[in-house]
This record gives structure tokens, sequence and C-alpha cells, in this order.
């Protein structure tokens, strides 16, 4: 009875090695391959050429790295507060849609994207009085003419568009301004 069963139990084991032998036996180096796609891939399927896993992401890289900023990405940033409708928030944020400062010179955008602005402000007759932010930091010239140009073309605005060299050139001319401008200091350049 116990000799049988301890038979039995060997049959058993020899068995299951014999068919992880038989399954093992047919690995060769691409099953290996297509094994760590899979890990990294959990979507990919059964036959996935490791020429192809590697292409897409490449394509991504490269394509990020060529492609000009845009405004309408980049403005995300600016939407938090300004929303995407560009009409602000009453009471807190100012419209961009229709926004006199915006519209005219485009110096006044562009310092005040680089330095932020912090006081009391009158936009389309209406009074704000809060902060923004600087963005010279975190946004390159190339980046700051997107996003302003995007801001000056939308929600029914047209305005000219703006460049990366306006952008060097007030950056250059304001890199004295360390903290945040007061809008009186920017009222007498809207219609400069
Ligand atoms: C943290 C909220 C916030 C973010 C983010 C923000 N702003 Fe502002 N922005 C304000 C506030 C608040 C004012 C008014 C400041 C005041 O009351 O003095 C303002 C004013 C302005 C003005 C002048 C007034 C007007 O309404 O035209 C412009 C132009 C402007 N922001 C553009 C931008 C751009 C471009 C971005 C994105 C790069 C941006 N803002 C991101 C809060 C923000």
């Amino acid at each position: 009875m116990t000799t049988r069963r301890i038979t039995t139990l060997a049959a058993l084991a020899a068995c299951t090695s014999l068919v992880a032998l038989a399954a093992c036996g047919g690995a060769d180096s691409r099953d290996t391959d297509r094994t760590s796609v899979a890990a990294n891939q959990p979507t990919s399927v059964m036959y996935f050429d490791s020429t192809q896993a590697v292409i897409p992401g490449a394509a991504v890289a490269a394509g990020g790295a060529a492609a000009a900023p845009n405004g309408a990405e980049l403005f995300t940033r600016c939407a938090a507060c300004h929303q995407a409708t560009g009409l602000g928030v009453p009471g807190a944020y100012p419209p961009l849609a229709g926004s006199e400062w915006l519209l005219n010179n485009p110096d006044v955008p562009i310092r005040i994207v680089l330095h932020g602005l912090q006081g009391d402000i009158t936009v389309k007759n209406t009074k704000f009085n809060n902060a923004m932010t600087p963005f010279g930091d975190q946004l390159s010239d190339a980046e700051i003419a997107a996003i302003i140009s995007y801001e000056r073309s939308s929600w029914g605005n047209s305005a000219s568009k703006i460049t990366a060299e306006q952008v060097a050139s007030v950056r250059a001319a304001t890199k004295s301004q360390t903290t945040p401008w007061n809008p009186a200091d920017l009222q007498g350049l809207i219609h400069k």
C-alpha cells in the first residue's frame, strides 16, 4: 500500500519533469526575446518582432525633439487660471479674450509671462487684484512666443503673432526685474 503510493508519486513527478523538459526543450534564443518583449509590453502579441518593439519609441523621441513648440498645447499651463475659453474667472483671473493688455504692444504680455504680475489691474473695465506667477525660468523664448501668439489669435482675438526673437530681446532688456510687475509699471506701455 505505502510502497505503491510512493511509486505512483515518483511516476507522477517524473512525468511532470518530462512535460517541463518537453516545454523547455523547444526554447531557443528567439523565445527568450519574445518573453522579454512580452514582459515589457503587456499588450504585445505572441510573435512580436524585436525590431518593431524599438521603432515606435524612437519615432516619438525623434518627432518630439524636432517639433516646434505648440502654443495651443502649452496654453494648458495658463488655462488653469485663465480658462480654456480665455474668459478667466470673475473676481479672480482676468480674461485673455479681448484683453487690451494682451492685444496691443506685445512687450506687455511678454513682460507679464516672463516675470509675473501682482496688484490692482483693470481688464475690460473689470477690476482684479491677484497674482500671476512668473514663467521666465520654465519656458523658452520660442515657447513663450508660441503661447502668446496662440492667445493673440484665439477666442475672436486677431492680433499679430510674435517671434522668439522678440521674447529674447524683452528678456534681455528686463533681466534686472526679479519680482512680479505691478500693473501700474506696464500700463503706460500698452499703447506704445
Ligand atoms: C496662477 C494663475 C495664473 C496662471 C497659471 C497664469 N496667469 Fe496670467 N494672470 C493671472 C492673474 C491673477 C492676473 C492678474 C494679476 C493681477 O491681479 O495683478 C493675470 C494677468 C495676465 C495678463 C494681463 C491681463 C489680461 O487678462 O490680459 C496676461 C496677458 C496673462 N496673465 C497671460 C498669461 C499667460 C500667457 C499665461 C501662461 C503662460 C498665464 N497668464 C498664466 C493668473 C494666472
